[in-house]
């Protein structure tokens, strides 16, 4: 098998630990990619809050999730994932996950923002159980985005201060910085 890409990565960890009946978040659903693996993981029993602040793009999502036969396991939320505290209780929830930037071929100005990405992540810590992960996929190609992943891996570093287990992945010898993933595992 090649080194898998960062969003690869992040399915075949997140495929350990994510047990069926699990609580899950997609904080970036976007076209639905990562919805339709989180929901096909949670099981019949399981249930995926997904968020967005694009309608076009839960539109999307919904479909996808729909065409999986999965609808009936996620709820979509026309919000940012900085008010997914309403939509769970702390320490119920198995794994979050962040595909941060932009949708490809869409509006670059409908972004992640460094803030916004911040305060939701450290929503999301107090959202996992503990043995839950969160799963961020940066990507500091462009120049926003560039400033968000530094922001991000500062953030995410300071938890080991915390118990957390936080590690970092990233593909090698690309021409423009390549998109990383984070992952954090709660104590
Ligand atoms: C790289 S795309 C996600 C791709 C997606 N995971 C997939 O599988 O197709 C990033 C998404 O984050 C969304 N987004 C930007 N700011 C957001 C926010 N504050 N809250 C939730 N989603 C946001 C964008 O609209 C975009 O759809």
């Amino acid at each position: 098998m090649s080194p898998p890409r960062p969003t690869e990565l992040a399915h075949l960890i997140l495929r350990g630990i994510i047990h069926e009946g699990d609580l899950l978040i997609d904080a970036t659903t976007g076209n639905g990619h990562d919805t339709v693996f989180l929901a096909e993981l949670a099981g019949e029993r399981g249930r995926v809050l997904a968020f967005d602040i694009q309608d076009h793009a839960i539109q999307s999502a919904r479909s996808r999730v729909e065409t999986a036969g999965f609808s009936d396991r996620v709820d979509f939320h026309l919000k940012s994932h900085a008010e997914m505290a309403g939509h769970a209780e702390p320490g119920t929830v198995a794994a979050v996950m962040f595909n941060l930037g932009y949708l490809p071929g869409e509006d670059h100005q409908l972004t992640t923002e460094e803030y916004e990405t911040l305060a939701a992540l450290t929503t999301a810590t107090t959202l996992l159980k503990p043995g839950g992960i969160l799963s961020v996929v940066c990507y500091p190609g462009h120049d926003a985005g560039m400033i968000e992943a530094a922001a991000v891996e500062s953030w995410a570093s300071t938890r080991t201060a915390e118990g957390w287990r936080v590690a970092k992945y990233a593909m090698l010898g690309t021409l423009r910085p390549a998109p990383f993933l984070i992952l954090l595992s709660k104590p």
